[in-house]
């Protein structure tokens, strides 16, 4: 589709509107190529009209929370959507119950709960990303998962529609979920009233152990491999030899072996190399092989769309 054509397609939708728009911007590896359009919608009925316009003309939208993803130096065709819009927490009639649109970053709704005395979320803490991308890919940590706290989820369909599924229809497994196709919009969390002072403490452990062990002063995409059942990838990469290991300017942390740093300019293609040179050599070693936690996704350079 023509950037003409694009235009049409999103004339009349509300929100933020970019055309050709660097997805290094927005994504916390800093980088990324462009998307042919950029929106941040103003509110759901929006999204809505976005989803049903896009669908129609056969347009590919594409989701963004930024954190636990690699964007290709191609960029994305068709459509990116960013939920920075949809950032409303509102407590729910019944008690421990809250309603977080896709677009609460995960670090804002931890304190508005810890603020309320709400515990349930502390194993969130240092959990970079936005309440979309975790309730999709059951985000976690040693401390817990998303699963254990999502009762409901709505989403708007690839055509438009409101539907809310339940936690169990998301059929949730480690950093996995199967909802129906679709933006998540919000979900509906289950906390419990809680001691302040210890939610607190618990939080603040957290987040000392993640400095100290997580490379969070650079820019990087989370663990880039699942652990394997029983075992740690950090471990495993770090005990092939890899830790420092550079292309260009994608390096494995020196601090904590499952995490990619870029330096400064490294691109996608430099951190795939990276990341296939870390499969091949654990494989050889260790006759394991790794998968992948960070999602990869858009196109190869020189492979944009015409004007
Ligand atoms: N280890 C090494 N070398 C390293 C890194 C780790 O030997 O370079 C060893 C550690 O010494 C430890 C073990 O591996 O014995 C596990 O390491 P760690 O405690 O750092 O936890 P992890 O299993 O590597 C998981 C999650 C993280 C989450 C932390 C803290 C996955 C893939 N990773 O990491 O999640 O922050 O626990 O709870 O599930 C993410 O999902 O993006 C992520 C970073």
């Amino acid at each position: 589709m023509s950037r003409v054509e694009l235009r049409s397609l999103l004339s009349g939708i509300t929100g933020n509107i970019r055309f050709d728009e660097p997805m290094s911007r927005y994504t916390s590896f800093r980088i990324g190529g462009p998307a042919d359009a950029y929106v941040e919608p103003a509110d759901v009925q929006s999204l809505q009209h976005l989803m049903a316009r896009a669908a129609g003309e056969e347009v590919p939208v594409f989701v963004m929370g930024g954190t636990n993803l690699l964007v290709r130096d191609g960029g994305i065709q068709g459509i990116v959507v960013r939920l920075v819009k949809l950032d409303r927490i509102e407590e729910e009639p019944e008690p421990g119950i809250l309603y977080a649109e896709g677009g609460v970053l995960m670090p804002r709704l931890l304190k508005w709960a810890m603020k309320r005395g709400l515990t349930g979320l502390e194993f969130a803490a240092g959990i970079p990303g936005t309440v979309a991308g975790c309730v999709v890919m059951n985000a976690g940590t040693r401390f817990g998962e998303m699963k254990e706290v999502v009762r409901k989820i709505r989403l708007v369909t690839m055509t438009g529609a409101i539907v809310d599924v339940s936690a169990a229809q998301a059929e949730y497994s480690y950093r996995r979920s199967q909802l129906p196709q679709g933006v998540v919009v919000g979900a509906w969390l289950g906390l419990q009233p809680g001691a302040k002072a210890r939610i607190e403490a618990s939080v603040k452990d957290s987040l000392h152990r993640r400095k100290a062990t997580q490379p969070i002063e650079m820019p990087n995409a989370g663990c880039v491999f699942k652990n394997p059942p029983g075992d740690s990838a950090g471990r495993l990469i770090e005990a092939a030899g890899l830790k420092g290991a550079r292309i260009g300017d994608a390096q494995i942390s020196t601090k904590h072996a499952n995490f990619i740093v870029n330096r400064g300019h490294a691109t996608a293609a430099d951190t795939q190399a990276l990341i296939r040179l870390v499969g091949k050599t654990v494989a050889d070693k260790f006759g394991m092989t790794l998968e992948l936690e960070v999602q990869i996704v858009g196109r190869e350079l020189g492979k944009g769309a015409s004007d």
